[in-house]
């Protein structure tokens, strides 16, 4: 009973908090599906990320605000997006519902994005159990896998942009992109919340296998 009411306060305050923030009452006005699209509008600022024509994978796309934000600076390119909860269509969004640890989910991705990809962008985020090492560790297996499968996709020098978890893992995983990338660099856009250990690793220029 006591952890129930622990929980329902948490929830209230979190609410409460999502109400006030800035980023959630500016996404409201601009029409995008969620505040994350700040956080690549500011990555997207500094590293310039997309390009008109570009084909670009959004995984862990819903609600969509990356998409719909990549939609609009790509303008004649398209995208290919996945994500295990349902999302709303969007125009040159072509969304496939599935989890992209299932290989033939990576597969379906794979025969819609035919020649390859310019950019994977992965905003994946694993559902949370509260236990810190579980979270942790699923956080970095699916950043592995967002890495996997964009190695397996990407154009020669193409890019990759994944959300990733400070703590255990994180410095292998960081390893593991500089082998595949010719450049690697860390972003916390100002919209990640400060408390959150969550930060985006960038890699520029795929290697040569
Ligand atoms: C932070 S949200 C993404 C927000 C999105 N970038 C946007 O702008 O609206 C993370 C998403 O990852 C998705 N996700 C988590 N695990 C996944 C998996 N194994 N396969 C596909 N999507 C997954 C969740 O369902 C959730 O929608």
């Amino acid at each position: 009973m006591a952890a129930k009411k622990r929980r329902t306060a948490s929830s209230a305050r979190w609410l409460a908090e999502h109400e006030k923030d800035p980023f959630v009452q500016r996404s409201r006005k601009q029409g995008y599906r969620s505040r994350a699209v700040y956080k690549l509008d500011e990555m997207h600022r500094k590293l310039q990320l997309l390009h008109r024509g570009m084909t670009v994978v959004d995984l862990g796309a819903a609600p969509g605000a990356w998409s719909q934000y990549a939609a609009q600076k790509i303008r004649d390119g398209r995208i290919v997006a996945v994500d295990l909860l349902d999302m709303e269509d969007l125009d040159k969004v072509d969304f496939v519902r599935g989890d992209l640890l299932d290989p033939a989910v990576r597969n379906r991705l794979k025969d819609k994005l035919g020649s390859g990809a310019d950019l994977v962008l992965s905003d994946i985020a694993p559902n949370m159990s509260g236990i810190p090492s579980v979270d942790q560790a699923r956080s970095i297996g699916l950043a592995e896998m967002a890495l996997h499968f964009a190695v397996e996709v990407l154009k020669p020098g193409g890019n990759l942009l994944v959300k990733t978890f400070q703590g255990a893992g994180l410095d292998e995983f960081r390893h593991e992109m500089q082998l595949r990338f010719r450049k690697v660099g860390v972003q916390k856009p100002e919209a990640s919340r400060s408390r959150s250990r969550e930060l985006y690793l960038y890699g520029s220029c795929l290697k040569e296998p």
